[in-house]
C-alpha cells in the first residue's frame, strides 16, 4: 500500500472482499470479514511511515478552498492523510474509523504536526450522528461497505450537513479491475456506476465531480498493476 491513494498519479491498494454478507439488524450489515478488514488496515498501519504516500486526496485539497475552515467529519479517515491536512489548515476535524493503530498513527502524526484532531473509533455505519458538521468528507471507503449501506451513509452525510456546507466523497467505481476480478461479490459492494455518484447528489451543487483512472500497487498475478477508474465529488448542500 506504499503508494495509495495517489489519485491519477500512482496506485493504492484495496482489500478485495469476497466473503458473504449477514444481517444482524435492519440498520446494519455485518460483514464475516470485518474483523479480517480491520486486522489488514491495522497490520497496514502499524507499518512505519505512511501508508498512502501520495498525500491527502485532490478533492480535499480543493474543498479546502471552497470552503472556509469549519467543523469537518472524515468517515475512514485511517492514519489521516485528509484529516491532518485540513486541520493544519484550521478545520475543526473529528475522523472516524474502526482501525485503533490507524487512528492512533492519527494522533502521532496529529502531535507531531502540533494540529488537534478528535478521534472516534467506531464502525461508520455504526457512528453515532449527534450534531451536523459543515464538511463531511468520506474518501475510498464506499467499497468496503455494502451497497445499501453505502447509499444510506451517503443519505446520513447529506442530511447531517449544514447549510451551504460540502461532501467530499472519493470512491472506486465498477470500472476497474477491483470489481472486475470478482464482480459477484463485488456487487454486494458500494462500487457506484460512472457517473452514478455525481446523480446521488441531484439537488445539490456539484463544484467538483472528476473520473479518471489509476493504477494499484496491487497486481494482476502476470505482475501488471492492477487499474481502476474512480469518482470524485465534492458537492454542496442547497
Ligand atoms: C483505503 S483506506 C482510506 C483511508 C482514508 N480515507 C484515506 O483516504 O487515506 C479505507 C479506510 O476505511 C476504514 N474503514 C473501512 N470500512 C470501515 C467501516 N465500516 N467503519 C470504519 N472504518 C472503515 C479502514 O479502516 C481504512 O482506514
Amino acid at each position: 500500500m506504499a503508494t495509495a491513494m495517489c489519485e491519477a498519479r500512482q496506485g493504492r491498494i484495496c482489500l478485495r472482499l469476497t466473503a458473504r454478507t449477514i444481517v444482524l439488524s435492519s440498520r446494519k450489515v455485518v460483514t464475516m470479514k470485518d474483523n479480517a478488514l480491520i486486522d489488514y488496515y491495522d497490520r497496514l498501519y502499524s507499518q512505519p511511515g505512511p501508508t498512502f504516500k501520495g498525500g491527502p486526496s485532490d478533492a480535499v485539497i480543493r474543498a479546502a478552498e471552497l470552503i472556509a475552515p469549519c467543523s469537518t467529519l472524515d468517515l475512514g479517515a485511517g492514519e489521516g492523510r485528509n484529516a491532518i491536512y485540513l486541520a493544519r489548515a484550521g478545520f475543526d476535524v473529528t475522523a472516524v474509523d474502526f482501525s485503533e493503530v490507524g487512528l492512533r498513527k492519527l494522533q502521532k502524526e496529529a502531535k507531531a504536526a502540533r494540529v488537534s484532531v478528535r478521534i472516534k473509533k467506531s464502525d461508520v455505519l455504526g457512528f453515532e450522528w449527534d450534531r451536523p458538521f459543515r464538511l463531511i468528507v468520506c474518501a475510498y471507503v464506499m467499497h468496503h461497505i455494502g451497497r445499501a449501506q453505502g447509499l444510506e451513509l451517503i443519505e446520513k452525510m447529506k442530511r447531517s450537513t449544514e447549510r451551504r456546507g460540502l461532501n467530499v466523497i472519493a470512491a472506486f467505481t465498477t470500472e476497474g479491475d477491483f470489481f472486475r476480478k470478482d464482480p459477484v461479490a463485488s456487487a454486494e459492494l458500494f462500487y457506484p456506476k460512472l457517473g452514478e455518484l455525481d446523480q446521488l447528489y441531484s439537488g445539490w451543487e456539484i463544484e467538483w465531480y472528476f473520473e479518471g483512472t489509476t493504477s494499484a500497487r496491487k497486481c494482476h498475478p502476470d505482475g501488471t498493476q492492477m487499474q481502476n477508474v474512480s469518482a470524485r465529488l465534492i458537492a454542496r448542500k442547497p
